[in-house]
């Protein structure tokens, strides 16, 4: 290959820009250009891209969201417009494709291959939830954001002894309020994997207040409920008045931390290299501290596994 292209797709995530930049200069390393595609699947269907140099990714290492903007595209679904971005890519010389995304722009990275266009996923959501790798990139800044979040909203909740119920991004994952409510000492998390249990939410609190605890901290998954409606659920059921933050998109933002930077380092160049081998319809992760690359449709067939062993955990250190 003497071209290949890469994009950005779905939600964004810290560390997708660094993921960019590994990609560029990998491929330049081995002498191959890279074009940058805008808008994710909708430029790659109208062939709206740039050649990106070395110096055009300077500089964005430690940028948060993605130079190349992100978009949800759901015309991309459909062959036809599959054909037509595929038609420009080679008309401008474009061979390969990586696509940094999650796992709905994956199933586009392998309907392309499959039509002939050589595609590979790099995994970039902060939900943390694409089976076949232990973490994606953005994850682990999300989930740092969040953190700190946590910390500044106990010590509110502390001086005026408060229970407060915290709202984080996870529809189907609870990856974020798992591994946040771990660090953060949280009493309670509700994540979309397990079933909640009201009356032990409930008796943890009122287990807290009697032995003179100054707060308690609530982690809700948006998959499982919106904060506000849990804390009217606790209001009705055992006048426990709470207060609710909900999170949202500060935790899509900011500074990658460096280990989603390594991460994106580690993928984007993992993935020109699969498509340098003259390999596609596959994704890279990473697995026991190892990088390495698996079947494309592995990664939506199955489904992702948190683990549960920190939800019990959790639910053993917050007494
Ligand atoms: P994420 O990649 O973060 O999971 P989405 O599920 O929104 O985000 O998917 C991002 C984009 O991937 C969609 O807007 C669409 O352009 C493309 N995509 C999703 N599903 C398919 C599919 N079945 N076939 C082709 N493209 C798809
Ligand atoms: O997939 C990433 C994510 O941030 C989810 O955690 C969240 O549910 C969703 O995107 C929100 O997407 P949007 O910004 O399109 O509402």
């Amino acid at each position: 290959m003497k071209r290949i292209a890469v994009l950005t797709s779905g939600g964004d995530s810290p560390g997708m820009n660094a993921a960019i930049r590994a990609v560029v200069r990998k491929a330049n390393f081995h002498g191959v250009e890279v074009m940058g595609v805008y808008h994710g699947y909708e430029g790659f269907i109208d062939g709206k891209m740039e050649l990106l140099d070395l110096g055009s990714v300077g500089g964005i290492i430690q940028r948060g969201g993605t130079k190349l903007f992100s978009s949800r595209c759901p015309q991309f679904k459909e062959d036809e417009y599959q054909l037509q971005g595929i038609k420009k890519m080679k008309e401008a010389g474009v061979e390969g494709l990586v696509v940094i995304g999650g796992d709905g722009s994956y199933r586009g990275a392998l309907e392309l291959t499959k039509k002939g266009f050589p595609s590979v996923g790099v995994p970039g959501t902060i939900d943390n939830d694409i089976p076949g790798t232990e973490y994606t990139i953005g994850f682990d800044t999300a989930l740092n954001t969040v953190v700190e979040s946590i910390d500044k909203i106990r010590d509110t909740a502390t001086s005026h002894e408060n229970s407060f119920i915290v709202e984080v991004m996870g529809r189907d994952a609870g990856d974020i309020a798992l591994w946040a409510g771990l660090a953060a000492g949280a009493e309670s998390i509700l994540i979309p994997e397990e079933e909640y249990d009201i009356d032990d939410i409930i008796s943890r609190i009122q287990h807290g207040i009697a032995r003179d605890k100054k707060h308690s901290i609530i982690i809700v998954a948006e998959g499982v409920m919106a904060g506000n409606e849990l804390a009217k659920i606790l209001k009705e059921k055992a006048d426990i008045t709470t207060r609710v933050s909900v999170l949202g998109h500060i935790q899509r933002g900011g500074s990658p931390s460096a280990r989603d930077r390594v991460l994106a380092g580690l993928f984007g160049a993992k993935a020109v290299e699969v498509l340098l081998e003259g390999r596609s319809g596959r994704a890279v992760g990473i697995k026991n501290h190892q990088v390495y690359d698996y079947d494309l449709e592995e990664a939506f067939s199955n489904k992702h596994k948190a683990d549960l062993s920190l939800y019990t955990l959790s639910k053993e250190l917050s007494i």
